[in-house]
């Protein structure tokens, strides 16, 4: 009887030296977690020699609060709504595997307000916190840019102001702001093609600074966004020829297409001229109008363009030997106006032009029909 009852003891002892005294013990550190906002986090915190007496807690240690209980072995502590379909704020995930136990804290439909420091302790009932195993685990929350300064995107500044063109942007982590021009031209005053900064400054204005500026807020979490400020300058008009001279044949219903590029800002308004031919010697000009001598029309938004430039076509329709003189194209805005782009019509034998009529093609066909005649009267001649 005694000796079962020594055994007892000395089994409870060895228990107790083995397993009992072992202290508990927080084995691994907790891997950070980096998610986009709206996804989800785990952490996990696995301890050992966790016995009776001991609870797993998970905290968030927000700056405010220093440390708000979430989780208490598997029961959440906190308030835990449904926060997306079938899925709560909160859940605690628990396994085993040997003596091992893992408590993975998992956090749903994240937020800006979660990332930060988690802690998972062990609290061991009848001992000082201070003696509590600890660890930390890192949320970093990834939020894609976003820009907030938005609010002028349509610019009108006169020649020689300054202005500065501000872009300013959230985001996990803080965005790279990169301001460039759209059309890939360099920046004003030698700021090369791209400017790392929230401020894009743009210094005596000049009108070769009009055009569309882009700023681009880049964290590497998709997507990136994007701002377009579009910068127009006052300017008087600028006009140049496509060609300063242009051919045609007369009396043979063919068309002269004269082309003239136009700037300028407000946009001009832009009227054809042209220098009459007269026996009086009289040579005011005469203001062309779109009617069925004349076709006025104006291109624009063609790849070729500038920002703010026009292109203008007049057709003479059915050239004739009076039309063989010149024509002006006049830009004109409240700024002032430009009337030095002259375009002469000179008389050429044959048609010029993309739409002329032609007759190698007619030519060729012809032959083609009298060769398969020829093949044809052969085969005959062979058969018969
Ligand atoms: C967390 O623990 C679970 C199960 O123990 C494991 O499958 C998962 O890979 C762990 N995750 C991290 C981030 O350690
Ligand atoms: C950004 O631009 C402002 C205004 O031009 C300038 O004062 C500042 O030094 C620039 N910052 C950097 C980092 O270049
Ligand atoms: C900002 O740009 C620098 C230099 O290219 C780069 O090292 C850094 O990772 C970028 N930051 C972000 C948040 O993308
Ligand atoms: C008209 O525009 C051209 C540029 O296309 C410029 O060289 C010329 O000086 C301008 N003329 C006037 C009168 O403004």
């Amino acid at each position: 009887m005694m000796r079962v009852f020594l055994l007892a003891v000395w089994v409870a002892v060895l228990i107790n030296t083995v397993y009992g005294q072992l202290d508990p013990e927080i084995v691994d550190e907790i891997i950070p977690e980096v998610t986009s906002q709206g996804g989800q986090a785990k952490l996990n915190c696995t301890v050992v020699n966790k016995q009776s007496g001991h609870t797993v807690i998970w905290t968030f240690l927000d700056a405010k609060s220093g440390g708000e209980i979430i989780t208490n072995d598997e029961t959440i502590y906190i308030e835990n709504k449904e926060c997306t379909e079938g899925a709560k704020k909160y859940q605690i995930i628990k396994r085993e595997y040997n003596r091992r136990i893992t408590y993975m804290l998992v956090i749903n439909c994240l937020e800006l307000v979660d990332f930060g420091k988690y802690k998972c302790y062990i609290q061991i009932q009848g001992d000082g916190s201070a003696t509590w195993p600890s660890k930390i685990g890192y949320l970093v929350v990834q939020v894609p840019p976003t820009i907030t300064s938005k609010n002028v995107a349509v610019l009108q500044l006169d020649v020689g102001h300054s202005h500065d063109l501000e872009c300013t942007a959230t985001g996990v982590p803080t965005p790279n702001i990169t301001w460039v021009r759209s059309d890939g031209a360099l920046l004003p005053d030698g700021q090369g093609a791209l400017l790392r900064n929230t401020t894009l400054r743009l210094f005596n204005i000049k009108k070769e600074d009009r055009g569309l500026y882009k700023c681009i807020a880049d964290n590497q979490v998709r997507p990136p966004d994007m701002y377009l400020v579009s910068v127009s300058i006052f300017f008087k008009p600028e006009t140049l020829a496509v060609q300063n001279t242009v051919g045609q044949a007369q009396n043979r219903q063919f068309s002269a297409k004269l082309e003239c590029r136009v700037s300028g800002y407000p946009e001009p308004e832009v009227v054809w001229y042209r220098k009459p031919i007269r026996s009086d010697g009289d040579t005011k000009l005469e203001k062309l109008n779109d009617d069925p001598r004349y076709e006025i029309t104006k291109l624009i938004a063609t790849t070729t363009l500038r920002f703010q430039e026009a292109w203008y076509v007049l057709s003479i329709k059915n050239v004739v030997a009076s039309d063989y003189t010149e024509y002006y194209c006049v830009a004109k805005n409240r700024i002032g106006t430009n009337d030095t782009t002259v375009i002469r019509l000179f008389e050429t034998m044959e048609c010029q032009g993309a739409n002329c009529p032609s007759f190698e093609a007619a030519a060729s066909s012809i032959s083609v029909s009298i060769l398969s005649i020829v093949s044809m009267l052969t085969l005959a001649r062979l058969l018969f």
